[in-house]
């Protein structure tokens, strides 16, 4: 059995995870989540989380021992995500590919959300996809794996973020997604008229602090005049969401109408939402596109994906080098533009 070890530390999820290179079979996904540990300040404490992981990461390679003299190659996030954090990933992968004799692999969590789509199978490609996380809110066009385009990016906050922001302000624990998204069914989507971003700009782009602001003006209003009951809650919920997927439909559209990509899928954690979803189908459905889902464990920060892409990188013996690999100092350690390599 020929394995990739593959790391994961870019933020609060510490994980690794090993798949069979010949068959791309996931052998195991381990994964420590810090993120009752954030949520008592409403978002990741940097420092906090280089402590964890410095805790958690050996605690989980233990686990993997047997399986030592399978592994043929380590994979490593290394960009982008909280240095801090990165750090205690890929010091590990270091020792590891020191230790074992293997190569060491380098990978941009961000190619590797993206192939989080072909865990376990082969790439459906071409492929036009909506990356929405903590930290990034992108399009991109990726023809092959040696080919990807950005299409368009915020200008502001991600998604993901705006997300958390809107639950920090109600006090509601992080991440906020799932907590915003769980609220807003019980919630009315008409109730509140937040504004939808760039409505009547041309750009192609996402902003998203705007309407951030727009949801904290409303929720002191409510305060001020004690009417910020639970149902209110919901409704703010409801209606925040429903001017998040406005704007991301609105743009995305004007992509869709000269894009002819066959495939389309939403990935990075905010690509578990169910509502988000079911609005990106219809709009596939108007444009003929097929519509690839990430499978709902892999959605959030995880090692698998790592190793997924890492693969890839394996197949074409495409390694960095063990004595140069640092946090955001490798060969995939750019900001995705159009990476024709
Ligand atoms: O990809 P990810 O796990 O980490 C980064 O690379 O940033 O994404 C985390 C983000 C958080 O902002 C979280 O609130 C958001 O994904 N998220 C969601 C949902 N689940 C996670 N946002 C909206 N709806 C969800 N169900
Ligand atoms: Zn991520």
């Amino acid at each position: 059995m020929n394995l990739i070890l593959s790391i994961e530390s870019s933020c609060d999820d510490s994980s690794i995870a090993l798949t069979n290179i010949d068959n791309l079979e996931v052998v195991e996904h381990l994964k420590i989540s810090q993120e009752i540990e954030h949520s008592k300040y409403g978002g990741v404490v940097p420092e906090l989380a280089s402590r964890l992981h410095a805790v958690a990461l050996p605690k989980l390679l233990e686990k993997l021992k047997p399986y030592f003299k399978n592994i043929k190659a380590v994979a490593v996030t290394t960009h982008p995500g909280l240095s801090v954090s990165l750090h205690e990933g890929v010091a590990m992968a270091k020792s590891i590919s020191a230790f074992l004799e293997v190569p060491i692999i380098g990978v941009n969590h961000l190619y590797g959300h993206i192939y989080s789509l072909f865990i376990g199978k082969n790439e459906s490609l071409p492929l036009l996809t909506l990356l929405v996380s903590g930290g990034h809110t992108q399009v991109l066009r990726v023809k092959d794996f040696n080919n990807m385009e950005l299409l368009a990016t915020t200008m502001d906050d991600s998604v993901g973020e705006a997300y958390d922001k809107v639950a920090k302000m109600l006090n509601l624990g992080y991440p906020g997604g799932p907590i915003i998204e769980k609220l807003a069914l019980k919630g009315e989507r008409d109730r509140f008229n937040f504004p939808i971003p760039m409505q009547n700009s041309p750009l192609v782009a996402f902003s998203l602090s705007g309407l951030k602001n727009a949801v904290r003006l409303k929720i002191e209003e409510l305060r001020e005049s004690n009417s910020l009951d639970e149902q209110a809650i919901c409704d703010i919920a409801a209606s925040f969401e429903k001017a998040v997927v406005k704007h991301l439909l609105q743009k995305s559209k004007k992509i869709f109408k000269k894009d002819n990509s066959k495939y389309f899928a939403i990935v990075g954690g905010v690509s578990a939402n169910s509502y988000i979803k079911s609005n990106f189908k219809k709009l596939c459905k108007e444009f003929g596109k097929v519509m690839l889902e990430v499978d709902l464990k892999y959605c959030s920060d995880n090692a698998v994906m790592i190793g997924r892409w890492a693969i890839e990188r394996y197949k074409r013996r495409d390694f960095d080098n063990l004595d140069s690999i640092k946090v955001g100092a490798t060969k995939e350690c750019r900001e995705i533009v159009s990476s024709t390599k």
